[in-house]
């Protein structure tokens, strides 16, 4: 009774608090009413321009421009006395609006934390709330605003660079990053002084694009848009997430930048979004190769008819939207939308009241990338529950800490690799590598030992692409075959060797897709040697995306999926190598057995001939050359122990406004404390429609000690049971459910029960 009243009151007192922090809305359009009246067309359009400093945009004209009154928001400045001096600047304009100071802070900021997809690999929405939350913090301590994050863009061919910005091939495990991010990030208050306005991205399909080449097309039905594709977007939206970027690609025909149907009719009329709808960069020039307009000056108006609000890195805002609205083309009421979705979402961050929250213009820069202004135990701590277990041969893992080991490998030592792409505020001087992780970590160094072994790639054209801008990616002029001699000579004299090989940072980023996902002949090389040493055989793949590797899971004795784990990788890596922290992550996607099974996903629909093995599958749906199945399914992860799991349900029946109790009985069967993530999917059997095998729709973590025994209870929810029907409503159609909870999404434990008609 006690506990009610006070949950009581401290619910009454938290609605309170959050009215009172609610900005009136008639006082607000009143505010924004009034500041339309005094602003010119130009002064409108400005609030429609995000631009960055650099080429030609000095830093002295985007000030000049910012004191016109001719930009909304800067973006890509995370010095804080440069910010302060733009935000100083922007309130010398006619009508003092003040900026977005906007930043990509896609895993973290001064601290890296993991790749998204590693972050995803946690399946603990615990670790993902201390990722989001410290990333906002730390950006808002730099004065910065707004971002460009999450981007929950459902990824299913890992060809695609980008797939490591986001959080796996699944809809379910990615809006609930998504959702945690927006929360965490924004918070439910805008004007709070840690609140992060979020931009969800990239809207909509970008993952999707045809044999995962970056920028290429998407083609695909309604139906599985709504009824996978879009539902991570839409789930961050009714998280609250205030502006929306827009995919670089066309969808169906009819680019993202220039499609009403997606912009208006989808996003602002079917699910009410009431946010800033911004361009990605460069969009409106590129309708023009798109095809769908035939001049800048085209582009910018197929671009606001469509429903853009802001144009990122503009160019032709300015220039052509005044004209547009002089020569009838446009209406003033259309450029007047667009900026009064700027204003509001302006006036409900606190910017007109606080315009230079928390900017401090004396801070210099080595104070900003101070080490002290890390934090170190929370990307540690993210970081080692994003690690995965692939293979553990007779209990390699974890290894005693009085052994000699050779740290072999081109990614062993590398500062830049390990922060990942996206890590723009981050610095590679104060990131951990595996080598020094793995030092720090043991009784004696010198009972460590290291050699690179390999460059990356022996292909010249893939060092000139990684190292295009800038040099990230060390080349050893040594002979191949030296470098090997001397790994070899190393692991020779070592009890085990860790080996650390996958791709260079730069290959899993913007712009980097890969038509062949082995590794690369240099690496190939280089683990077969090791393996001849006829030592024990540690792989720790450093990589972006799934790569295929059949024949390494072959060679290796024991296999970690690492990612790119940030700031504090090394440690991370180093807790999970020795056992002081049992590795429980999971793999948010499928890992390919060769390139030719893309797109292999787990929630696929049956078709009319079932892969099967009878008549050696002829006739059925199969490859002569390949199994179905990928290497590592969606879900799957080892553990330094091992669980069993059983499961049961309340009722066989449910009515349609009814409810199932899943109750799962864990077990920890081994003799290391350890945690498991227990995951439930759905497949509804006979419907309008044909459904997935199965489909995520929930996951738990438990953890145990050794030998002991523990529940986790899932509620199944009519709203879990609907989908896109035959004549594209939501609902749910009576019949029979198959119900599967296991460690990964093989499971074929079942239970069932029937949704009744009434
Ligand atoms: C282009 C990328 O597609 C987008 O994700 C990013 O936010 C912007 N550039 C700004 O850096």
């Amino acid at each position: 009774m006690m506990k009610k009243i006070v949950l009581f009151w401290v619910t009454l007192l938290f609605t309170g608090y959050l009215f009172a922090q609610t900005p009136n809305n008639e006082e607000k359009k009143a505010f924004i009413d009034d500041l339309l009246s005094k602003m010119t067309i130009k002064e409108k359009v400005g609030q429609l321009r995000l631009v960055s400093v650099g080429g030609n945009l000095t830093l002295d004209k985007v000030l000049d421009q910012i004191e016109a009154g001719e930009i909304g928001g800067i973006f890509n400045t995370v010095v804080e006395p440069d910010l302060t001096y733009m935000q100083d600047r922007a309130l010398k304009a006619p009508n003092k609006i003040p900026l977005f100071l906007g930043f990509d802070i896609i895993h973290g900021h001064r601290t890296v934390f993991p790749i998204n997809l590693g972050i995803a690999a946690t399946w603990d929405r615990d670790a993902i709330a201390k990722a989001a939350e410290v990333s906002a913090d730390e950006a808002t301590s730099d004065g910065l605003n707004i971002t460009w994050a999450p981007m929950v863009d459902i990824t299913r061919d890992p060809r695609w660079g980008r797939v490591s910005e986001g959080f796996g091939e699944d809809p379910y495990l990615t809006s609930e990053a998504g959702r945690i991010f927006v929360e965490r990030m924004q918070k439910q208050v805008l004007s709070d002084k840690k609140s992060l306005v979020t931009t969800v991205k990239h809207f909509a399909l970008y993952g999707a694009v045809e044999a995962g080449r970056e920028y290429n097309t998407t083609d695909m039905s309604e139906r599985k848009m709504f009824q996978e594709y879009l539902v991570p977007y839409k789930k961050a939206i009714d998280a609250g997430s205030r502006a929306v970027m827009v995919s670089l690609v066309s969808i169906n025909g009819i680019p993202a930048t220039g499609n009403h149907w997606l912009l208006t009719e989808v996003l602002r009329n079917q699910w009410h979004f009431d946010g800033v709808v911004i361009s990605d960069h460069g969009a409106i020039r590129e309708l023009i190769n798109h095809g769908v307009a035939s001049d800048a000056k085209d582009a910018v108006k197929v671009a606001i008819k469509a429903g853009i609000d802001i144009s990122m890195n503009d160019e032709y805002f300015l220039k052509f939207l005044p004209e547009l609205v002089n020569e009838g083309v446009l209406t003033e009421d259309q450029i007047n939308d667009a900026c009064r979705h700027v204003l509001e979402l302006k006036y409900d961050m606190g910017l007109f009241n606080d315009p230079h929250r928390n900017l401090d213009p004396k801070l210099d820069i080595e104070t900003m990338f101070a080490d002290n202004r890390l934090h170190r135990e929370e990307a540690r701590d993210v970081a080692r529950r994003s690690i995965v277990l692939l293979k553990n041969k007779d209990h390699l893992l974890p290894l005693a800490k009085n052994k000699k080991i050779a740290v072999i490998g081109p990614l062993a030592d590398s500062k830049r690799d390990i922060l990942g792409s996206w890590s723009g505020a981050g610095r590679a001087n104060l990131a951990v590598t595996p080598l020094e992780g793995i030092k720090k970590a043991v009784k004696n160094p010198n009972l460590v030992s290291y050699a690179f072994g390999a460059n990356l790639s022996d292909d010249p054209q893939l060092f000139k692409f990684l190292n295009l801008y800038e040099i990230t990616t060390k080349y050893d002029e040594r002979p191949a075959d030296k470098m090997i001699a001397e790994a070899v000579k190393v692991a020779k004299k070592s009890d085990v060797v860790v080996a650390f090989i996958g791709e260079a940072e730069g290959m899993a980023h913007e712009s980097s897709s890969r038509t062949d996902l082995s590794l690369q002949a240099s690496q190939k090389r280089l683990i077969k040697a090791l393996k001849a040493t006829g030592k024990p055989l540690v792989l720790a793949l450093m990589n972006g995306r799934p790569l295929t590797l059949p024949e390494e899971y072959q060679q290796a004795d024991a296999m970690l999926e690492t990612w790119f784990l940030g700031t504090e990788g090394g440690n991370a890596i180093a807790d999970v190598l020795f056992g002081d922290y049992n590795p429980s992550g999971k793999l948010p996607m499928s890992f390919p057995m060769n390139v030719g099974q893309i797109p292999v996903y787990y929630s696929y629909l049956n078709t009319g001939r079932p892969h099967g093995t009878e008549n050696m599958g002829k006739y059925t749906t199969s490859y002569f050359d390949s199994p179905n199945e990928p290497l590592f399914p969606f879900g799957f992860g080892l553990s330094y122990t091992d669980f069993t799991i059983d499961f049961s349900l309340s009722s066989n029946e449910m009515t349609p406004d009814g409810q199932i109790v899943v109750t799962a009985n864990v077990e920890n069967t081994g003799d290391k404390a350890g945690t498991e993530t227990v995951q439930l999917y759905l497949q509804d059997v006979t419907a309008s429609v044909s459904r997935p095998v199965k489909e995520l729709v929930g996951f738990e973590n438990i953890n145990l000690k050794p030998h002991e025994k523990g529940e986790v209870k899932f509620v199944i929810k009519p709203e879990m049971l609907k989908f896109w029907n035959d004549k594209m409503q939501y609902v749910s159609e009576p019949g029979k459910f198959n119900v599967y909870v296991g460690s990964d999404s093989t499971t074929k434990d079942k239970q069932t029960f029937t949704l009744l008609d009434k």
